[in-house]
């Protein structure tokens, strides 16, 4: 399948995305992570891109390569994540959630390695802020879009974290299509319903999400 867009379809406007998964440190050699290769959020950062958007990317740590043409603010914890991204967003006409942000960290980072001694180890866990939620609750927010990762009962899961979360769009996939892979399957959510795409690259998901999203925007007014 070719994809074919205009190239300018996102000139002009200032886009913000989170990529990969981020690492909370239980100990200094050891994290708690969520499973994320940052394949989709780069594809979106890279396609955005293409598109004539100025893109600024904040990724956890991945094995992949920043895009050309974007500014690319590397980050390890949710709580870095969430600070960075606070410190860009002024200014942004999009903001596109797509990092796999651990929902919690350890309570305490020990400074030593945690030696083992006993047969059980407890750690005890508290919640990460949730970064999509902070900037679709700004006064000035950008347009938001999110990402809904489901292990079952998809469209349900989805449509609830579309509306708890307060955004305009959000592109659900199961895990068991998405992660990993260079391929996915998506199903976009709106105020109109729901959009499934076909199956493809991330690569192609990325430009159909981001032609569907140009459709949504309110027009410039610059
Ligand atoms: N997200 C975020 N910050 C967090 C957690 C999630 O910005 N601390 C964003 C993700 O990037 C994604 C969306 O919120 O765009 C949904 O993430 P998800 O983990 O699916 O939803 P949660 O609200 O964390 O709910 P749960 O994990 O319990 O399903
Ligand atoms: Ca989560």
């Amino acid at each position: 399948l070719q994809v074919t867009c205009p190239s300018n379809l996102l000139a002009g406007k200032r886009i913000l995305v989170t990529a990969g998964p981020t690492i909370e440190a239980i100990d200094p050699v050891r994290g708690i992570t969520n499973f994320s290769s940052g394949k989709m959020g780069y594809a979106i950062a890279q396609a955005a891109i293409e598109m004539g958007a100025d893109v600024t990317l904040i990724s956890g740590p991945t094995a992949l390569t920043a895009p050309r043409h974007c500014t690319t603010i590397q980050v390890t914890s949710a709580q870095q994540m969430h600070d960075a991204v606070m410190a860009e967003v002024r200014g942004q006409d999009v903001f596109i959630a797509v990092a796999a942000v651990a929902d919690y960290r350890p309570r305490e980072v020990q400074s030593q390695k945690i030696k083992k001694h006993a047969d059980t180890l407890q750690l005890e866990l508290v919640r990460n802020p949730d970064i999509l939620a902070a900037v679709s609750n700004l006064p000035d927010r950008p347009f938001c879009v999110g990402f809904a990762a489901e292990s079952d009962q998809l469209l349900e899961h989805a449509r609830k974290k579309r509306l708890q979360k307060n955004v305009p769009l959000l592109a659900a996939n199961l895990v068991s299509e998405a992660m990993g892979g260079d391929d996915s399957r998506i199903v976009l959510i709106d105020d109109h319903g729901e959009h499934p795409l076909p199956s493809g690259s991330k690569t192609l998901l990325a430009h159909m999400l981001l032609q569907h999203m140009a459709g949504m925007l309110p027009p410039s007014t610059t």
